[in-house]
């Protein structure tokens, strides 16, 4: 595998990566130049990807013709007018027991329109996931040079209960 694909890659997702036991199906909502999802197939994930320039507008419910282990959009919620229906994308294409993680923007960021931090935990809950947990955090954001104020949030869409 080339390493230097990673130089690049959203570490934080990289990370997120270790919960699961061995790769699976993820999901990119807003992939941009689609370079994370290029970087989790070289790590044996299937990995789909869309955006606006790829034609699906997030503003409205995206159902895929998969069920993904991990959905993924970072960067893009803020952007987007209709906020909860990402969420509901997001929950739409997951697995029972699938993960969602998310990378914005705190309202105290500098350079970017922020999230208050509990509005966003607001939003995942309400769009029925669980076990949802959310942190900031500071990164330099080496192409524009200045810092960012993230807020990395992750939810679970519920198992089926036993019947
Ligand atoms: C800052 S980029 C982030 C790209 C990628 N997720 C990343 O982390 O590098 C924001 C992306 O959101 C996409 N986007 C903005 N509004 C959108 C919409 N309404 N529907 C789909 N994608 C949208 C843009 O096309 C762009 O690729």
């Amino acid at each position: 595998m080339d390493d230097s694909l990673f130089l690049s890659m959203n570490i934080y997702l990289q990370r997120f990566l270790n919960k699961f036991d061995k790769p699976g199906k993820a999901l990119d909502l807003g992939a941009g130049d689609f370079f994370d999802v290029a970087c989790l197939k070289q790590l044996g994930w299937i990995c789909d990807g869309v955006d606006l320039n790829t034609g699906v507008d997030l503003n409205k419910l995206y159902i895929g013709n998969k069920q993904y282990d991990l959905v993924f959009s970072n960067y893009v919620i803020q952007r987007l007018d209709s906020k909860d229906v990402l969420v509901s994308s997001a929950y739409r294409n997951l697995k029972e027991g699938g993960w969602f993680f998310l990378h914005t923007f705190d309202k105290s960021d500098k350079s970017a329109k922020g999230f208050d931090k509990d509005c966003i935990v607001n939003l995942l809950k309400d769009g029925g996931l669980i076990d949802v947990k959310a942190k900031i955090f500071s990164f330099y954001d080496n192409e524009h040079q200045h810092w960012h104020k993230v807020i990395e949030v992750i939810g679970r869409k519920p198992s089926k209960l036993p019947s």
